[in-house]
């Protein structure tokens, strides 16, 4: 892990309320792993106070991206930000996705909303390693989407605007008996809600799934013990959010 005073290098916006925020930062660029995140100090004047943490959806060179939407304080402070500015970013941190591992030959990655972040970075390594690759994406509407950086989308939306309506769990259990993935393994990120019934879904079906979790944090590296996951068994009940996770085996925990 380590701090970079990073200069920003643009905020654009690429879908409603969506925007990408590109950052020099050599350090964590070179070392990220996907499904890691960074937690940004957004503020020069400590308000608000904590750091936000953000998945780092893209890494290239010496600079990061994130993705985020404007959602509160911190999410606006960081759309304000242009070229003049630079943030303290603190970095990599948590546990990625498992994407080394030889246990699966099709990647099926499964983004909720701006669960999309982590996908292009794991599509990247995906590709490097010669995986099958399929991208599953479920919106609110289709001005909401973002499809960059991706490869095999398929798409669904709430209201139907675009691709299939429902949600990119009902998208899966479409397409699943009409495909002849070898070996799947599901990456997803996204809402509570859309995890927990992608986790029912896969573990029905004896698919391995690994989700990532976005929750509250605060410092991010695991000392304020302020972002439990309850776990389903083992000899401690609870793991660190920002430590243990935010990549989780569905079968681990309890959403
Ligand atoms: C590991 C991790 C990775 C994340 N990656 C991304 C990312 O790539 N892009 C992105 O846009 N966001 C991401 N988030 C969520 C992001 O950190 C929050 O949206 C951000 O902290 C909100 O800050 P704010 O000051 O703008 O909003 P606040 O003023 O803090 O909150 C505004 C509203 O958003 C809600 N909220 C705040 N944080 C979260 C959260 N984590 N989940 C759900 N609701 C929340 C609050 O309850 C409140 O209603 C991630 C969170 C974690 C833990
Ligand atoms: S955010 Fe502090 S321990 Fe996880």
């Amino acid at each position: 892990m380590v701090q970079e005073q990073s200069q920003v290098i643009s905020v654009s916006e690429v879908a409603r309320n969506t925007y990408v925020l590109r950052f020099h930062s050599p350090r964590i660029a070179r070392s990220v792993l996907a499904g890691q995140f960074v937690n940004i100090a957004v503020a020069d004047d400590c308000d608000p106070l904590l750091r936000r943490p953000f998945s780092i959806y893209r890494a290239h060179g010496d600079t990061c991206e994130i993705i985020f939407n404007v959602v509160g304080k911190g999410t606006l402070a960081l759309q304000k930000k242009s070229s003049r500015d630079v943030v303290n970013v603190l970095g990599p941190l948590g546990t990625p996705y498992s994407l080394e591992s030889e246990g699966f030959m099709t990647a099926v990655l499964v983004g909720g909303g701006l669960g999309v972040a982590p996908l292009p970075l794991s599509t990247l390594i995906l590709r490097n390693k010669g995986k099958e690759l399929v991208t599953i994406l479920g919106a609110r509407s289709s001005e909401y989407l973002v499809e960059q950086h991706l490869e095999n989308v398929h798409v669904s939306t709430d209201d139907g605007t675009k691709g299939m309506k429902g949600t990119a769990v009902d998208l899966l259990a479409s397409l699943l008996p009409t495909q002849r993935w070898k070996s799947p393994k599901i990456f997803a990120c996204g809402p509570t809600g859309m995890l927990r019934a992608l986790g029912k879904f896969a573990v029905d079906r004896n698919i391995p799934c690994e989700v990532s979790l976005e929750g509250p944090m605060a410092c991010g590296f695991g000392i304020c013990q302020g972002c439990p996951v309850e776990l389903v068994d083992g000899r401690s009940r609870y793991a660190l959010m920002c430590k243990d996770g935010p990549v989780f085996d569905i079968r681990r925990i309890s959403l």
